[in-house]
């Protein structure tokens, strides 16, 4: 057996002329043409991923950021080598974003590993980019440090901050109920997204930003800076400096992401009222390393761990304001009790080495203590009953309370079409005290499981004032959002799921107390629409032509595998997390 060491830098992963030492000769000659010296050449590899695209004014600050990080990787004596992936934006993104987030995840897995670099620094902001591309840098294997795009700044509208984008639902569910005129509309789109950068408020991007930091996989105190601020440049240019010190220290991902980084990570997520996709992330992640997301456990965690973070859509604040109160180490600091500390993190040091370092707390009002938290519980529970024998979630802290224990008459959507026809048709028989529920927007069924379960309020109820109804769906939801929404119900819709069976004048009871979700219609009846429905011939859910879509529709997996493809999770489901205590 050769002791020699495995190779690295532009001799890694020769292509294959059938000849290594040409291949070596034939690509060496190639980036010399672009002007590289020996001695460049000779330098460790860091790949910096761009993700900068004219369609992603998430990360409208990347040249900024790739500059920062290339400084920060020569300093340290290494090579900086940028290469593109892959760009991703919510809002320019058809059908939706997340059908798109598992491709994105392997564009990166395969670039990784297809190009010559010793580590790799992933940017991304943008709510599915993150994900996607941890989950595509833990399936390569090499050393990866993540370094999100940072948050937009806030604007104001007549001498009111808003930001995107919870306040973007707030000003349109006004213009809906007719309170706001085309004009006033119009200004407030002016003045929503204030700066490049991920929206300002706990939505999916900050939360899977504050997510990378818990999991140890980002700086410590690098998710919070703003993306048009200093702060967000050094953090860029260490996040270069430390990418170069985990080649030398061999910091590959699974060393960093165990167990229990994912179980921190479940705890910040919970703490910081953070999106309810970032649960299907964290079980996508941890599918990648043979691990199975136990609900009932996370749930447990769940009522132990209060929100502390009063950012919109839970709280009243915005990133910049959770930033200049001390960001992500200062809601560790508060969590310590609960979290591994001996966790590992990029910096080669443990999450309680590194809040040991971290500066002194100082008083603010933005990210509170566990003694007088925002919500006493974590931002999201989990249920179960008939309509969901394999879950749902909901995120009870951006919910209204006197709806969070509720039965009602359901109204039922059968598709998204369905909705969009008839929810502000005048004649439709409903009424307050209701519960929507729209089928088929799953991981097969829209395709993509759109944010569509933030289902509008009835425009006629709008304008009589009604402002939150229970409703279900087995879509997701933006983290931006807000309202009594139960979502991810499992199995969807398209596949069978038992929520294919409700009817318009079934009763349904949302108990969050017994996290219970629960159709109120007899065995038998459901059985006999079991039966008609699979009688019936209907169209197979998975079918789809060709390409993409195909692939898609035949691998993703339900809201409880983290909708990930089949094939990508671990070969063998070696364990679970969190651990039941
Ligand atoms: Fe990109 Fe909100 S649209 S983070």
């Amino acid at each position: 057996m050769s002791d020699s060491p495995l190779p690295t830098g532009f001799r890694r992963g020769l292509t294959s002329y059938g000849d290594a030492a040409f291949s070596l000769f034939l690509r060496t000659a190639f980036i010399k043409g672009a002007g590289y010296t020996d001695d460049a050449l000779s330098r460790p590899i860091v790949g910096i991923i761009n993700t900068g695209s004219g369609f992603n004014p998430c990360h409208g600050n990347a040249a900024e950021l790739i500059a920062a990080v290339r400084r920060g990787v020569m300093l340290a004596g290494g090579l900086p080598v940028e290469f593109p992936t892959i760009s991703i934006h919510e809002s320019f993104a058809y059908p939706t974003s997340m059908y798109l987030r598992n491709l994105m995840a392997m564009d990166t897995e395969e670039m990784i590993r297809a190009q010559p670099m010793d580590a790799v620094v992933l940017i991304g902001g943008c709510d599915k980019s993150v994900p996607a591309q941890l989950m595509g840098a833990v399936s390569a294997g090499l050393p990866a440090i993540e370094l999100v795009t940072g948050s937009m700044l806030t604007g104001a509208h007549r001498g009111e901050r808003v930001g995107a984008c919870t306040d973007c639902r707030r000003f349109w569910g006004q213009h809906r109920a007719g309170t706001i005129d085309a004009a006033e509309i119009a200004a407030v789109g002016s003045q929503l997204v204030a700066s490049v950068g991920t929206c300002s408020v706990m939505g999916t991007a900050s939360t899977m930003a504050c997510l990378a930091e818990g999991l140890g996989l980002a700086l410590p105190g690098s998710a919070s800076p703003p993306a048009v601020v200093a702060d967000r440049m050094r953090i860029a240019e260490r996040t270069g400096m430390t990418a170069v010190a985990m080649i030398g220290a061999r910091l590959t991902p699974d060393r960093i992401l165990t167990a229990k980084a994912i179980e921190n990570a479940l705890r910040v997520l919970l703490a910081i009222g953070g999106s309810t996709n970032g649960i299907i992330h964290l079980t996508a992640l941890a599918g990648r390393l043979g691990l199975a997301m136990d609900f009932a456990a996370f749930d447990a965690m769940s009522r132990e761990t209060p929100v502390l973070v009063d950012l919109k859509p839970s709280g009243r604040f915005y990133m910049e304001d959770f930033h200049h109160a001390g960001g992500m180490i200062a809601v560790m600091r508060e969590l310590r009790p609960l979290l591994h500390l001996d966790a590992l993190t990029v910096t080669g040091r443990t999450v309680g080495e590194e809040l040991d370092a971290a500066p002194p707390a100082f008083a603010q009002d933005v990210i509170r203590s566990r003694a007088q938290p925002v919500y006493a519980e974590g931002g999201i529970a989990f249920l179960r009953g008939n309509l969901a024998p394999g879950g749902a979630i909901i995120k009870q802290s951006a919910a209204s309370p006197e709806l969070l224990e509720h039965e009602g008459r359901a109204v039922v959507f059968e598709h998204a079409e369905d909705l969009a026809r008839r929810i502000d048709d005048p004649s439709l028989d409903v009424a307050r005290n209701d519960v929507l529920i729209l089928k088929r927007i799953g991981p097969v069924g829209a395709p993509g499981m759109p944010e569509a379960g933030y289902l509008p309020i009835p425009r006629k109820l709008a304008r009589d004032g009604v402002k939150d109804m229970v409703r279900i769906s087995d879509g997701r939801m933006s983290g931006t959002a807000m309202g009594t929404i139960v979502l991810h119900v499992t199995p969807e819709a398209a596949v069978g799921g038992p929520l294919a069976l409700a009817r318009t004048g079934d009763r349904v009871r949302l108990s969050v107390r017994e996290r219970l979700l629960s159709l109120l219609v007899p065995e038998p009846e459901l059985a006999r629409r079991k039966h008609e429905a699979s009688s019936a011939a209907s169209p197979d859910p998975a079918a789809a032509d060709r390409g993409y879509l195909k692939l898609f529709r035949q691998c993703v997996t339900q809201a409880d595998q983290g909708c990930d493809f089949d094939f990508l999770r671990a070969p063998k489901i070696t364990g679970s997390v969190p651990a039941r205590r």
